[in-house]
């Protein structure tokens, strides 16, 4: 949607994957100072984002929205005040329907032009809005209503539909929302992650700067997976052009994590401003070729290895749009090593699980 923001994908974290309903000021001041004192911020990654169950289960008698006084007893505004002295955005998050999927806290149905008013006064700069307990009735009804009201709240916020695929919010959540999702939750798991990656494929071509495919958040961190599956699933994200939203616990986070996250030239792809979403060229069995255009005539490969054993990955200069006498410079984005002047293809052994990710720079 044209409201200024997402112009490239949303970068931050966001407390569900990891915390689920356990989060708490606390947790959500310590998460703002490990994000800036990690280097984080400063590679973009500035939403601070609220999930599910930081509400009272019931609303005031005005019918406003109320922090949860157990766990958020400070209120949300002092925490968004705390989040912007770090140079950092807050996000809060709600549900297009009666209550939210945890039952914790009251849904925003009905109620979009007062929460939407609640968020702005409390200069929240970010909405995710969830789809549960919606009384049937359909997305592409209930998300506008939303839209609207934060257009309407005299705050700039961004907003994240989270309908989970409903309606294929490709075709219509781009004039009202700067992200959608695309699939169900995400779990920390491989076929989980790698499911999402091909589900979310099939909307490429609907992405742009405004408005962007969601396969969900990161798992990067959280356990479940090798840290060549991270890289893999961290690469795919970022060459989707899919929000890169942490979801792990940052203020503990082991060093392997940290580097994944932490890769720059790996974040430009996903930030660049051309903002075409990469989608998957070729496959051969579980081996493939992804890649998209980016700024500048370059173009972005990943060679993915979904198979079980170590294999050689070839992508052609037909696969992926450049002409047969192009010469280019090549940058392995993980191992940082640039290799000059070439042609045809570019081709690597790729070990189970993982990837390899270039830029290539016509010379
Ligand atoms: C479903 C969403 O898809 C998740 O990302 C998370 O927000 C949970 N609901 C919270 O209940």
């Amino acid at each position: 949607v044209e409201n200024g923001l997402g112009s490239t994908p949303q970068m931050g974290w966001n407390s569900w994957n990891h915390f689920q309903c356990n989060l708490d000021e606390k947790l959500i001041r310590e998460t703002a100072d490990a994000i800036v004192s990690t280097g984080l911020a400063s590679l973009g990654y500035k939403y601070i984002n609220l999930d599910d169950c930081w509400a009272e289960l019931n609303r005031d008698s005005q019918g406003n929205l109320v922090a949860k006084g157990s766990t958020f007893p400070s209120g949300i505004k002092a925490l968004a005040d705390y989040v912007h002295g770090k140079g950092l955005k807050l996000g809060i998050y709600s549900d297009a329907g009666s209550q939210t999927c945890s039952l914790q806290m009251p849904g925003s149905l009905g109620h979009e032009e007062q929460d939407a008013k609640t968020f702005a006064s409390w200069e929240v700069d970010y909405l995710k809005y969830d789809n549960c307990n919606n009384n049937g009735i359909s997305a592409k009804e209930r998300y506008p209503i939303m839209a609207k009201a934060l257009q309407n709240s005299g705050r700039s916020i961004f907003f994240s539909l989270c309908e989970w695929g409903a309606e294929d919010p490709a075709t219509w959540a781009k004039s009202i929302g700067n992200s959608w999702r695309t699939t169900g939750d995400i779990s920390n798991d491989w076929n989980s992650m790698t499911s999402r990656a091909d589900l979310n494929d099939k909307w490429a071509s609907y992405a742009g700067p405004g408005g962007w495919n969601d396969p969900d958040m990161l798992e990067v961190g959280n356990g479940g997976l090798t840290t060549e599956e991270y890289r893999s699933h961290f690469s795919i994200w970022a060459l989707a052009k899919a929000p890169l939203l942490i979801g792990c616990d940052v203020r503990s986070m082991d060093s392997a994590t940290k580097a994944l996250l932490s890769n720059s030239e790996v974040i430009a792809v996903n930030q660049d401003k051309l903002g075409i979403q990469g989608k998957k060229i070729k496959s051969n069995g579980d081996l493939e070729v992804w890649g998209g255009p980016l700024s500048g005539n370059r173009v972005a490969v990943v060679l993915w290895n979904r198979g079980s054993s170590e294999a050689t990955i070839t992508a052609y200069w037909s696969d992926i749009g450049l002409n047969s006498a192009t010469v280019v410079d090549a940058r392995d984005l993980w191992a940082h090593s640039t290799k000059t002047s070439v042609k045809d293809q570019i081709s690597a052994s790729v070990a189970s699980h993982d990837c390899k990710m270039y830029v290539l720079s016509p010379k």
